[in-house]
């Protein structure tokens, strides 16, 4: 039984308006299906962001401290790590930080068998919650925070702020962090890239009732709920919620919940943020912008921060 789970769903069912944090979304499947998601043409964070690594792998390697570590948060399949460890001078190790113990293992596997001379300290750890790097990390070494992807665009603003500075204080005064940010655009840019014409997003959404049938024996039907994004202007964002088509009753924990047609659960939000607003949220946390690349279009950016001195 997945007590937190059960906690976030019963919260989210007694509020008036139903809203589950998005680590739920990420089981084996819904982490196979984001894998699908970041492969499909209307999703172009991935590729611009691949794109933006590709153009200015050199560049960014020479901006960051030779001989240091590197830590990435939520490292997934570490696909684009290889080569930028690869590029680094000198690293001194990798520590590769995820919730799920089963893409850890792949990571390190890859990571080992590709990057031989990289001591890696693999850590299984949540980074919404507070959490620890592992202990017998080389001493004197500058770190570096690596978070790609714009996972920090899924965090509730307060709670990016809140990661950046646990961040800061596990790092160091002489860190930086380099992390990918996906920018604001258009919602017809927006839009397909969250609800694609293949249903991939549609499915990886759906999945969190089947996760949550199969973890808390409720009896949601996926296929009663319809997948929509939808685009803010203020803050800009995409949510993603599971609108119900017909009354729906389920009981979780011996309590009766009634869901009315068209009442949605709110899943997941995506923030696309401007440059100076995030290096507001960044200041906040006491980084700094150092310097940024961005792709041709400006869709994405990888920002590199330092530490200002201030904590
Ligand atoms: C993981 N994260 C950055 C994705 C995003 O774009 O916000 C999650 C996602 N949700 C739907 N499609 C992709």
């Amino acid at each position: 039984m997945n007590t937190r789970l059960q906690h976030d769903l019963i919260s989210a069912l007694r509020d008036p308006y139903h809203s589950i944090p998005p680590t739920w979304l990420y089981d084996q499947r819904g982490s196979e299906l984001f894998e699908a998601i970041t492969r499909l043409p209307s999703y172009y964070p991935t590729r611009t962001e691949f794109g933006i690594f590709d153009a200015h792998r050199g560049a960014i390697a020479a901006a960051l401290p030779a001989g240091c570590l590197l830590v990435e948060l939520g490292s997934g399949s570490s696909r684009k790590t290889v080569p930028l460890l690869q590029s680094l001078s000198a690293p001194a190790g990798y520590v590769p930080l995820d919730i799920s113990a089963d893409y850890l293992a792949d990571a390190v596997e890859e990571v080992r068998a590709r990057v031989p001379e990289v001591p890696v300290h693999p850590r299984v750890a949540d980074f919404t919650r507070d959490f620890d790097l592992p202990p017998g990390l080389p001493p004197h070494t500058r770190r570096v925070g690596f978070f790609p992807g714009s996972t920090i665009g899924n965090l509730r603003e307060g709670d990016a702020v809140v990661l950046l500075r646990r961040c800061r204080r596990l790092l160091g005064d002489d860190a930086a962090f380099l992390v990918g940010v996906d920018l604001e655009k258009s919602p017809e840019i927006l839009m397909p890239a969250y609800d694609d014409p293949e249903g991939v997003t549609a499915a990886f959404n759906r999945n969190l009732l089947t996760r949550i049938n199969r973890e808390l024996g409720t009896g949601f039907d996926p296929e009663a709920f319809d997948h929509e994004a939808r685009y803010f202007s203020n803050p800009p964002r995409i949510e993603m919620h599971l609108v119900c088509r017909k009354t729906t009753t389920v009981e979780v924990a011996g309590e009766a919940f009634t869901l009315a047609a068209g009442e949605s659960l709110h899943t997941e939000t995506s923030h696309k943020y401007s440059l100076a607003y995030f290096q507001t949220l960044a200041a906040a946390a006491g980084w700094s912008l150092d310097r940024h690349w961005s792709d041709p279009d400006g869709y994405f950016a990888v920002l590199l921060l330092c530490g200002d001195g201030g904590g």
